[in-house]
């Protein structure tokens, strides 16, 4: 035996894992430092957060989080009617202890009908890109699916007049605003279909529990567009798992992947395992840190639409979305609310 294998083996795991968190740490700078010279994270920077958030069990998030917010301060709070209703101070400060407290927050409004049905429609004639190879566009067809889950083009969803109206929401906004406590950016819309192609639970179409970890600390929108029930796919969560140090360390050590129910339910009590089933309309702001999954389809179909909001675009790295069509109001918000447009790339008409 070496003598350095003689060393290592009288230095405790414990020192070990600090000396290991401290270097990672420092290789997460330069990773940031450079993402701040290019706006491009490196793979190896972005897997670093991804396992120092499993290493801190989140602590490293909060503590960077804490940093990018204070030199991003949110701007003056907008009270006023928004989708989720006309809301006041104190309406918000209760939605955000709830969001701290659970990690979800559903709404007691639902955006209107004909927004719904106008994005539901769309959805139906709109091409997507289905699993697994998501190589090609395909309308979906709810007679015939051929993959449990279709995603529509985010460069699509951004020049969708619809949407855009939704990304300028300032009640959706001003919730983002409040528990990013700092400036938002708006990250990215989704809109997919989840169907009953498969009868088991698919990793492909996050059927099983996993937490994101796109960037380091963010908020999702998920609207409804249509009725979900038990049986057609509704998004599941573990209340209260988004918490720095609760999840079982155990588990994060395995890394960033999906975790079973049964494994799952010998942790957290039953009446925290949430499931989300509301009508066509329904509005829920989430914390995705939680332990969360679409649950698998019986039956018919869902779509759902999502935003995200974040604090830095640090992480996942994605090219900027191309705004090719927008009425003047779009435009002039993204002028007036740069920091929030800041990841829409204007084509040179505007
Ligand atoms: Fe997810």
């Amino acid at each position: 035996m070496s003598l350095r294998s003689i060393i290592s083996k009288l230095i405790p795991q414990k020192v070990k894992d600090k000396i290991n968190i401290k270097k990672q740490k420092s290789f997460f700078l330069e990773g940031y430092n450079d993402f701040l010279v290019t706006g491009k994270t490196s793979q190896d920077a972005y897997m670093t957060l991804i396992n120092l958030y499993c290493r801190t069990n989140g602590r490293f998030n909060e503590i960077m989080h804490k940093k990018l917010a204070a030199l991003n301060p949110p701007a003056v709070k907008k009270e006023g009617e928004g989708l989720i209703g006309k809301l006041n101070e104190k309406d918000f400060s209760n939605i955000n202890e709830t969001l701290k407290k659970d990690g979800y927050v559903s709404f007691n409004k639902k955006i209107p009908a004909e927004i719904v049905k106008k994005l539901y429609d769309y959805a139906l004639k709109a091409p997507s890109l289905a699993a697994p190879l998501y190589d090609k566009k395909i309308v979906y067809d709810e007679n015939n699916p051929v993959s449990e889950i279709y995603r529509f083009d985010i460069q699509d969803l951004v020049n969708n007049s619809d949407i855009q109206a939704l990304i300028m929401d300032e009640s959706l906004i001003n919730v983002a605003r409040n528990y990013l406590e700092s400036e938002p950016i708006f990250d990215f819309p989704a809109m997919w279909w989840s169907t009953c192609f498969l009868k088991e639970a698919s990793s492909e179409a996050a059927q099983l529990y996993h937490f994101d970890m796109d960037r380091i600390k963010w908020l999702k929108i998920f609207i409804y567009l249509n009725d979900v029930t038990p049986e057609n796919g509704p998004h599941s969560y573990i209340k209260g798992s988004h918490q720095t140090g609760t999840k079982p360390q155990h588990l994060l050590n395995r890394g960033y992947v999906r975790i079973s129910d049964k494994e799952l339910s010998k942790e957290y009590k039953k009446e925290d395992f949430i499931t989300i089933c509301a009508e066509a309309g329904s509005v829920f702001a989430g914390d995705t840190k939680c332990w969360h999954k679409g649950t698998p389809l019986k039956k018919g179909h869902r779509l759902a639409l999502e935003f995200e909001y974040t604090t830095s675009m640090f992480g996942s790295t994605n090219p900027k979305m191309e705004i090719l069509n927008c009425s003047d109001a779009f435009k002039k918000f993204c002028k007036d609310n740069e920091r929030y447009a800041s990841n829409f790339s204007f084509n040179n008409k505007y």
